[in-house]
């Protein structure tokens, strides 16, 4: 069915350990993830969930998981009574940050994007947003994402990504400075963020991302820059009729 293919070995001792580091940053960061995220975009990320939300045009009937969901924002922008709209991500104490904000129509799963625990072909639309860089094997979860669309079920991943280039140097003096200070003030997890930088300067940039989609078996895959490139939103389409 797929390009890739899955490296269903078990995870190295290196894979074991990031996995565990990128569940601690969560629960350190859980309580405080909302407010950090408006400090730290000035309130843009919301826009940009925004954008992705109308690209994904929820729909009556359907079922639409946003995985790596966190704390549900993304998904409460998608829910309503007449559809299924699930998180499904890794970290409880995120999740249980969303559900105490009682966000309706919202349902929780527990489940990571190279495992998640729902049937091949069962849903319409997967987003996630700011989550795939934290997958330890991104291709491994392409896959998996591949097999619980539907037949013509569409992929939309909202990342940061790599700006366009005069506007780099202001970028990475504010990521670099003002980001790791920030979290340490107000979230007290100097750590955490240093790893959230980290990880997104060592996340492809959109040419590459885009190839790596394609090569997993999506059709149809394009991006858009959001902000001169800081962020993007890649679409894919599972092969097949809708
Ligand atoms: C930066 S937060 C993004 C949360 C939310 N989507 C947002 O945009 O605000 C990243 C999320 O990825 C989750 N995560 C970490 N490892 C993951 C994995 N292997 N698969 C899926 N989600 C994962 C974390 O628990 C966390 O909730």
């Amino acid at each position: 069915m797929t390009g890739l293919s899955r490296s269903f070995g078990k995870q190295t001792v290196d894979e074991q350990e990031r996995e565990r580091r990128i569940r601690r940053v969560f629960e350190a960061v859980a309580a405080r993830y909302d407010l950090m995220n408006d400090l730290m975009s000035l309130g843009i990320h919301r826009l940009w969930k925004r954008k992705l939300v109308r690209l994904a045009a929820p729909r009556s009937g359907q079922t639409i998981i946003d995985l790596a969901g966190g704390t549900g924002d993304v998904a409460a922008l998608m829910a309503a009574p007449d559809r299924h709209v699930i998180v499904c991500d890794p970290s409880l104490p995120m999740m249980e940050v969303g559900r105490a904000r009682g966000h309706a129509h919202v349902q929780w799963l527990e489940g990571t994007g190279e495992q998640m625990p729902l049937p091949s072909a069962s849903v319409d639309t997967l987003t996630i947003a700011f989550g795939i860089r934290n997958v330890t094997r991104v291709e491994d979860a392409l896959v998996e994402v591949l097999r619980v669309l539907k037949p013509g079920g569409r992929f939309l991943c909202l990342e940061f990504s790599t700006p366009h280039a005069p506007v780099r140097p202001f970028y990475n003096l504010f990521s670099f400075t003002i980001i790791p200070r920030l979290g340490a003030w107000i979230a007290n997890a100097p750590e955490a963020y240093n790893y959230l930088v980290e990880s997104i300067r060592r996340f492809p940039d959109q040419r590459a991302f885009k190839a790596l989609i394609e090569q997993a078996g999506f059709a149809d895959v394009s991006y858009c820059n959001l902000s001169f490139g800081i962020a993007c939103i890649h679409i894919g389409r599972r092969p097949g009729p809708a």
